[in-house]
């Protein structure tokens, strides 16, 4: 007969019933910021001249659409590379690394970094963590969620898209949750045009994910963005009363975090790290989109 071993801390920490089969985790130690070179240039925030944040939703030119097609692309080139690259065994300090070099081997700059003092060149954020998380030292685990959310300014304009990654095997809940994120996004997107009110997106997103069973996170915002990183106008992915319809030409993101637990979230002392409060896992996606005359286009495609 075989005599039960002891569980691991690590084992202990899964919550077996409730939301899932996963480890519970918090941040652990990291590296420091990584370096970039000079002769990649920087967006405003760390330079002496600051961009004025439109104050209403901008409608781009065809010079903006051109530089913001080539940043979106970047960023959703990068974030496709990591397929074959998340594993378990990798650090998400190594995720790190790769998007960092990636985005200066092609001449841009990770957006995250020293973004309102953001340490890292990208968002990794693991199963309880929402959103935020810092890259660190914490080793990928079979069966993990993780998302990467990257951005990066290149010839004067930010892309900004993310994904959840499924790190070995993951769970059915794991996969259902990751699985209906992604619809979430596809029906937000689908929602979009021209004449279409903003709160459109939010209220079509809430209800699939509670036909489905799931949370939405609402304090979780998709935003415009441009020569800027966060601009008008705000994306809610709930029920909301944002004021506004969409025009062609207006570039904003669509990001919505969903849960299977409750909505509440906890922010920690880092000041970035958002988690879920009673420890359920959260999956999030990102799409940069452009409303055009006859519905939206995916630029992070
Ligand atoms: N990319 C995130 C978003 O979707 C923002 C990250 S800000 C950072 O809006 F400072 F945390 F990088
Ligand atoms: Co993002
Ligand atoms: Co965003």
């Amino acid at each position: 007969m075989r005599v039960p071993r002891a569980l691991n801390p690590r084992i202990q920490n899964q919550i077996l019933k409730k939301f899932g089969v996963y480890e519970k985790v918090l941040p652990v130690q990291t590296t420091p910021s990584r370096k970039v070179p000079d002769h990649i240039i920087k967006p405003d925030y760390l330079t002496d001249k600051k961009i004025i944040v439109p104050s209403v939703p901008e409608i781009k030119d065809v010079n903006q659409i051109r530089g913001m097609r080539r940043s979106c692309k970047l960023a959703a080139n990068i974030l496709q590379q990591l397929n074959k690259f998340i594993q378990p065994g990798i650090t998400t300090d190594e995720i790190d690394e790769f998007v960092h070099n990636l985005s200066i081997e092609a001449g841009a700059y990770p957006s995250p970094l020293n973004y309102n003092g953001f340490p890292k060149s990208v968002c990794t954020s693991v199963n309880n963590v929402v959103l935020h998380g810092i890259p660190d030292l914490r080793l990928l685990e079979n069966g993990d969620i993780v998302n990467v959310d990257i951005t990066v300014f290149f010839k004067g304009f930010h892309g900004d898209c993310s994904k959840t990654f499924l790190v070995g095997d993951v769970d059915d809940r794991g996969l259902e949750l990751v699985g209906v994120t992604e619809e979430c996004l596809n029906i937000g997107i689908k929602s979009c045009g021209p004449g279409v009110p903003f709160t459109e997106i939010g209220s079509k997103i809430y209800k699939h994910a509670k036909k489905c069973g799931l949370t939405v996170i609402p304090s979780v915002l998709g935003h415009g963005i441009g020569e800027y990183f966060h601009g008008l106008p705000e994306i809610y992915h709930t029920i909301n009363t944002y004021p506004g319809v969409m025009k062609p030409g207006m570039t904003f993101t669509i990001e919505p975090a969903i849960t299977h637990g409750s909505e509440d979230t906890v922010l920690l002392e880092d000041n970035w790290t958002l988690l879920t409060e009673d420890g359920s896992r959260s999956a999030q996606i990102e799409h940069t989109i452009l409303i055009t005359e006859n519905g939206a286009e995916i630029l992070t495609k």
